[in-house]
């Protein structure tokens, strides 16, 4: 096929010719597959690491994708990245994490050695070889484009692409405040799911699937932000929320809900600061918006001044919710997104392993007293998709998934079905990635990241293609 031919999206296999209609083999066609690893993996700005993972000079850690690795190393000078082979035969430099600072980036096979600029600073026996094939400027490690946004550093692995933030569209406005203050890994899960990648982070799009996946979230959602019709059958029954006082008493119940089925993103404190303000404010105004308002102000506020008088980082919360709305989750193209609640947030990463296997990782992420000592985050060992030691909400989520693969083969089964107004954010992801997978003009690619990257049930939106 002529590459010219190929800018066209319908040429796309499997190509997404029905906004709302998603085809089954885009989450397990071999073909497809081979063609995000050849055609998106190389040109996105991926998340590689937390900086806290690497907080001293001469820290590194890996990062792979696919076939794909590199590592990122914290210099005098910054974050740098290198891909990861050695430049004598090939083999790769380093694996997991480490500190180079004193003995520098050694290969295993003969010994080479680089420093953590990259350069070599060692070669056993040099005059075996010719002197043109050890040239310094030659030998030296191949850099990766390295940028750092929200606490984290992201690799691109294409020289040419657009700078990170001109991809990142409105996120970064809704969310640069909450991320300034330093947040820290509480925990890190990390499990194997048997689901193409874009499965796993589709199930978190929306929130259409919380009646019927996190029953216990439903029950304690007042009608009022029950934004997807009335309750169905064998659903927790609506609780009515008539008076400000009853809809302040069911967030605080919702609060204390998200915080134990999440493991964290809300912190126990927060929690008991929630049931303080209630307690403390004892008969609320009769409307719902001007009690929820001054239940949530009044929180916002004591949060602050805890996070302050416990030497902890802090941003003005109230002032940030007033100017700054976020939604629930927020998305950076294509497998990153955040959950932020009210100091602290949870944020989530997927990369693809096979056509029908990804890797699924959390983070739970809160503001620590800044003299705490904390020793750096280290990537965890994957687990299965059903380890009961996962907090309840992730597990409920992940239970779906390999049933929602299974069906994707089923007989008869050719295209999901969405909906424009809320699970629009899917079809824009898919829409998106076929004009990477066509080629599209960068520039194009670069706007339609920015416009994609969203909060969570966004409606189906024009993306330029
Ligand atoms: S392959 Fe690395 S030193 Fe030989
Ligand atoms: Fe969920």
């Amino acid at each position: 096929m002529a590459e010219s031919d190929f800018r066209a999206l319908d040429r796309v296999p499997f190509c997404v010719t029905e906004p709302t209609r998603i085809p089954a083999q885009r989450y397990y066609d071999p073909e497809f597959f081979a063609l995000e690893n050849e055609r998106l993996w190389p040109h996105v700005w991926q998340m590689a690491c937390r900086l806290e993972e690497i907080p001293e000079v001469g820290d590194w850690v890996e990062y792979t994708v696919l076939q794909r690795s590199v590592v990122i190393v914290r210099t005098g000078e910054g974050i740098k990245a290198y891909h990861n082979a050695c430049r004598h035969r090939g083999v790769k430099l380093a694996n997991g994490s480490g500190n180079c600072a004193h003995r520098g980036l050694t290969c295993p096979f003969h010994g080479w050695r680089w420093n953590m600029d990259g350069e070599n600073t060692f070669v056993f026996g040099r005059d075996i070889f010719r002197e043109a094939d050890l040239d310094p400027e030659d030998l030296r490690l191949v850099s990766c484009r390295v940028e750092t946004w929200g606490g984290c550093a992201f690799i691109n692995f294409d020289d040419d692409a657009a700078p990170l933030v001109e991809t990142l569209g409105e996120v970064t406005a809704r969310l640069d405040s909450r991320l300034k203050g330093e947040l820290k890994v509480d925990w890190w899960h990390s499990a194997v799911l048997p689901v193409n990648w874009k499965l796993a982070m589709e199930a978190f799009m929306e929130g259409y699937h919380v009646m019927a996946t996190h029953p216990q979230l439903h029950a304690v959602s007042p009608a009022e932000n029950r934004m997807y019709g009335v309750d169905g059958p064998d659903m927790p029954p609506m609780s009515p929320s008539a008076s400000g006082q009853a809809y302040v008493e069911m967030m605080v119940k919702h609060i204390a809900n998200l915080h134990e089925g999440m493991g964290g993103m809300i912190t126990p404190w927060e929690v008991s600061l929630a049931e303080e303000v209630y307690a403390d404010l004892g008969e609320l105004p009769q409307e719902v918006p001007a009690a929820a308002a001054l239940f949530y102000t009044t929180l916002r506020s004591r949060i602050q001044a805890y996070a302050k008088e416990t030497g902890r980082p802090h941003f003005d919360l109230v002032e940030t919710a007033a100017k700054v709305p976020f939604k629930a989750v927020e998305y950076i193209f294509p497998n990153y997104f955040l959950l932020p609640m009210f100091s602290g947030m949870s944020s989530y990463r997927v990369r693809p392993l096979t056509e029908e296997t990804c890797l699924f990782e959390i983070w739970s992420l809160s503001h620590y007293p800044q003299d705490e000592e904390r020793s750096a985050p280290v990537a965890p060992k994957p687990t299965t998709h059903d380890d009961p030691t996962y907090p309840e909400i992730p597990r409920q989520d992940y239970a779906n998934l390999p049933q929602q693969q299974l069906g994707l083969h089923a007989q008869g089964f050719e295209f999901m079905r969405l909906s424009p107004k809320i699970e629009g954010m899917i079809s824009n992801y898919q829409r998106l990635i076929d004009g990477f997978l066509a080629r599209r003009d960068p520039e194009d690619l670069t706007k339609a990241t920015a416009l994609t990257c969203s909060g969570f049930d966004a409606p189906l939106i024009d993306i330029g293609f």
